[in-house]
């Protein structure tokens, strides 16, 4: 498949645990690319107009994650996106089968070495990191491991700067659709 079928087929979903660069990856792909960027996250907040911790404090969990399911399912059926998902959004099995379906979805891996060193960077911003010890945080790592078990394409992003995350997956993708 040439790059112009790629860039006017199905969208591509980045999926992966909290802070391994979905959103900053994601930008940098969607330039590269000349694809319009979504940023799930982000559409929740502003639907909000509130930060993500404040919406788990004001609505609870099971709220985010309706307006999580219902603006994935609406994005990933429409083609020629890329689109970064929370990193609890394939959770939902609904989520996660209307991707795999309609989408082409892209796993961000990044191993629990490199990625504790992120938790002092992303801890305030995420309501389901917090009040949890460094153990309790590295069950979750391995537990969310299982839930981003279905995708397309894994790219292991331990040592890739933004933009060579990027261009790896481009590279992916020309394999995969050739
Ligand atoms: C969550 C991940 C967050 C955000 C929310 C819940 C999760 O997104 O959707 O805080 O359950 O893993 P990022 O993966 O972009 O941090």
């Amino acid at each position: 498949m040439s790059k112009q079928s790629i860039h006017i087929g199905k969208s591509i979903v980045l999926i992966g645990f909290m802070g391994v660069g979905k959103t900053s990856i994601g930008k940098a792909l969607a330039e590269q690319m000349s694809r319009p960027f979504i940023d799930i996250d982000l559409e929740i907040e502003e639907t909000f107009d509130m930060a993500t911790t404040a919406i788990f404090d004001t609505y609870g969990e099971a709220v985010f994650r309706n307006k999580e399911k219902e603006l994935i399912n609406q994005h990933c059926q429409t083609p020629g996106r890329v689109i970064s998902l929370g990193g609890g959004a394939f959770l939902q099995e609904e989520v996660k089968q209307q991707c795999m379906e309609n989408a082409l979805v892209i796993f961000l891996e990044m191993g629990w070495d490199a990625w504790q060193e992120r938790i002092p960077e992303i801890i305030d911003t995420r309501p389901i990191l917090q009040n949890k010890s460094i153990e309790e945080i590295k069950a979750l790592y391995e537990a969310r491991q299982q839930v981003y078990a279905d995708y397309h394409i894994r790219v292991n992003v331990d040592t890739l700067q933004i933009d060579e995350a990027a261009q790896n997956i481009i590279k992916s993708l020309h394999q995969l659709t050739n």
